[in-house]
């Protein structure tokens, strides 16, 4: 993974620090639910990205953890592409639909500040890696309204609400980091007090990670 994704809330370097903010800092961030202490619901990173800027590499730091809470599940997102097919590969087929997803355009005073993004969930790059762009958020974002698309979002609902064999869970204490293929993650809320206030660093980068050299 060597090309970081330049992201408008990152500091000038491409990488975000994750943390609460608080009245003082910047307010921006404060809109958005990565930097608040609230749940995130299962999510891959950059869902609302375009197709040039897809993120496949994802590396999270931890510096210091909330005083409790904060722990994310995992869910590689081939396994769940494989429960999905095996209940009904039409489920696939409709996830994999070209305009099945779309993020709304998020404007600012300045106007647009970023496009309506249209897109597949699952689709494969060129080299046969399967990439998901998802969230089960619920608020900006527009789905297909057609049975096929329905069913198979409920279908994945499913397979995500119930922790399955291969489903991680766990949190990230100081010192630890997570690299992954920007799989399926979602994070619990937490609580902080004054001395134990979360604080993680965040990498989206454009290639996966490379396999081991053996
Ligand atoms: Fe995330």
């Amino acid at each position: 993974m060597h090309t970081l994704d330049g992201h408008w809330l990152t500091d000038n370097d491409g990488i975000s620090p994750l943390s609460v903010m608080g009245a003082e800092e910047r307010s921006e961030r404060r809109d958005f639910i990565p930097y608040t202490d609230k749940p995130i619901r299962w999510h891959t990173d950059g869902y609302y990205n375009t197709l040039e800027h897809t993120i496949r590499g994802l590396m999270l730091h931890c510096v210091q953890s909330a005083a409790s809470g904060g722990d994310n599940q995992l869910l590689d997102h081939e396994i769940a592409y494989i429960l999905l097919r095996d209940l009904n590969p039409e489920h696939i087929r409709a996830l994999s639909a070209p305009a099945v997803m779309t993020i709304p355009a998020r404007l600012d005073e300045g106007g647009i500040a970023r496009a309506e993004q249209t897109g597949p969930v699952f689709s494969v790059d060129g080299q046969g890696f399967l990439h998901m762009r998802f969230t089960e958020r619920k608020k900006n974002i527009t789905w297909r309204q057609d049975a096929a698309t329905q069913a198979a979002l409920a279908a994945l609902g499913r397979i995500l609400a119930t922790p399955t064999p291969w489903t991680l869970h766990g949190r990230l204490e100081p010192g630890m980091g997570l690299v992954c293929n920007n799989v399926l993650h979602d994070r619990s809320g937490f609580t902080e007090t004054p001395d134990k206030r979360r604080l993680l660093y965040r990498a989206r980068y454009y290639e996966r990670v490379s396999p081991l050299e053996s």
